[in-house]
């Protein structure tokens, strides 16, 4: 790093909306964690905004606690896009190496997959990431970083991945709103893997699962490199709707019963184990089981491991990802998660603490943080600072990492609604 900077990141969820601000120090390796801000999201269902006056006022909200407690304000910040509509495509890249000694410099790098990215988008879709799998150069085959090597003809094979059109515009739209410009947007499960794998992780194969309140997202990891990546239509939000349908509660009384009572394994509690509804809220009465509960909860969150196996299973990886599975968001908080988690995907598990990170740690020590972390974290590893004066402009192929590198796109024409 150059010189100091500071960088934020913007989690637009489905249940909330987190800003983390941290400071870049030179010399030092982890961004000091300076600003946090969470409030509940307004204006977005299964992680797709269909308000957006009212997302625009729920960033604008979770940014002013952030900057309250940093001190100053932003003016820029990497954002997460999730939702359900996002789309996969294989795609391949060739060029003729650039240098007269046909030595493969960056540029070819950033060359062939531009080239890849020239694929025919489905309609209303726009391209988010384009992450470079693997490389060949001449009759070289499987090549993962071929920057340095000598060839005549460099070819990639590339995963794109893509959002809807509406999706990418409205968080545009919301974030010209709140008045803080778009440094880049990342996928939210490549977001929160960042703050939560070890490199040593995703060398040996790890999933990595964010229960969210209304998606679930995963990616899984080999060798070093993203395998798959899916954001499934279920979350948090229906463990407590199934709640309140079971027990004829409201939704809030619901969501309180299962934070404060909830567990994901039902045979650990006593069938005489009761709540008293009046305890929680002096409109209810009754007494309601909590090992019913629980039942309620185990099925659910069995459904949504169930989905993630099929996912695992899809790329033949189920049951054979010696790192195991980490859970993160919300949802991941549940008691006795991991258990369940380990029954159905036949994998070690472990809940999942964002790290790298120096300052106020305690703020972002929480699973639900994993991705508002790894915004920033991403935008420490691919230098992305919070716009100031007399900044550079972003170079998106700057920094790559993980074989990862960034779609090429005007942001800031892209962004004005
Ligand atoms: N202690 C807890 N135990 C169980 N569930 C919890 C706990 N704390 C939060 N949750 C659940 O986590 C969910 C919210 O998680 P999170 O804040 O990660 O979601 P989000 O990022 O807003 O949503 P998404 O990623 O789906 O768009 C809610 O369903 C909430 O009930
Ligand atoms: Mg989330």
């Amino acid at each position: 790093m150059s010189k100091d900077f500071i960088i934020a990141g913007i989690d637009i969820g489905t249940s909330n909306t987190r800003t983390v601000i941290a400071q870049q120090i030179k010399g030092e390796e982890n961004p000091r964690v300076i600003g946090v801000g969470v409030v509940p999201s307004v204006g977005i269902r299964r992680g797709v905004i269909t308000n957006v006056d009212d997302i625009a006022k729920t960033v604008i909200e979770a940014v002013e606690s952030a900057e309250r407690m940093a001190g100053f304000p932003i003016k820029s910040a990497i954002f997460n896009i999730g939702g359900c509509d996002i789309e996969f495509a294989n795609s391949k890249g060739v060029i003729a190496i650039g240098r007269a000694d046909g030595e493969v410099s960056d540029d070819d790098i950033n060359r062939v997959i531009a080239e890849s990215q020239m694929i025919q988008l489905p309609m209303n879709k726009e391209i988010v990431h384009v992450i470079a799998k693997k490389y060949r150069l001449d009759d070289q085959d499987n090549i993962k970083d071929p920057s340095g090597m000598k060839g005549v003809r460099l070819e990639v094979d590339a995963l794109v991945i893509e959002s809807s059109s509406a999706q990418v515009k409205n968080i545009g739209k919301a974030a010209f709103q709140a008045g803080v410009e778009i440094n880049d947007l990342v996928l939210e499960p490549l977001a929160a893997a960042v703050s939560v794998l070890t490199k040593k992780q995703k060398e040996l194969g790890v999933v990595m699962i964010n229960i969210g309140g209304g998606t679930t997202s995963l990616a899984v990891y080999e060798e070093g490199e993203l395998l798959h990546t899916a954001i499934l239509p279920l979350g948090g939000g229906h463990v407590t709707n199934d709640i309140a349908i079971g027990l004829r509660t409201s939704v809030e009384v619901a969501e309180q019963i299962k934070l404060e009572y909830g567990s994901a394994m039902a045979g650990d509690i006593d069938k005489k184990d009761g709540i008293d509804l009046s305890l929680i809220d002096s409109r209810e009465e009754g007494v309601v089981s909590r090992h019913h509960v629980a039942e309620i909860i185990e099925a659910r969150l069995e459904e949504i491991f169930s989905l993630v196996q099929k996912e695992l299973k899809l790329i033949g990886k189920a049951g054979l990802l010696p790192a195991g599975g980490v859970l993160v968001g919300g949802g991941a908080k549940m008691t006795h998660i991991n258990e369940l988690a380990k029954d159905v995907l036949g994998l070690p598990i472990q809940v999942g603490f964002p790290v790298g990170f120096g300052g106020i740690l305690d703020k972002v020590d929480d699973p639900s943080f994993a991705t508002a972390s790894g915004l920033v974290l991403w935008a420490g590893q691919h230098q992305l600072e919070e716009k100031r004066e007399g900044m550079k402009p972003f170079n998106p192929f700057a920094g790559k990492t993980d074989g990862m590198v960034d779609v090429v796109k005007n942001v800031f024409k892209r962004f004005l609604p």
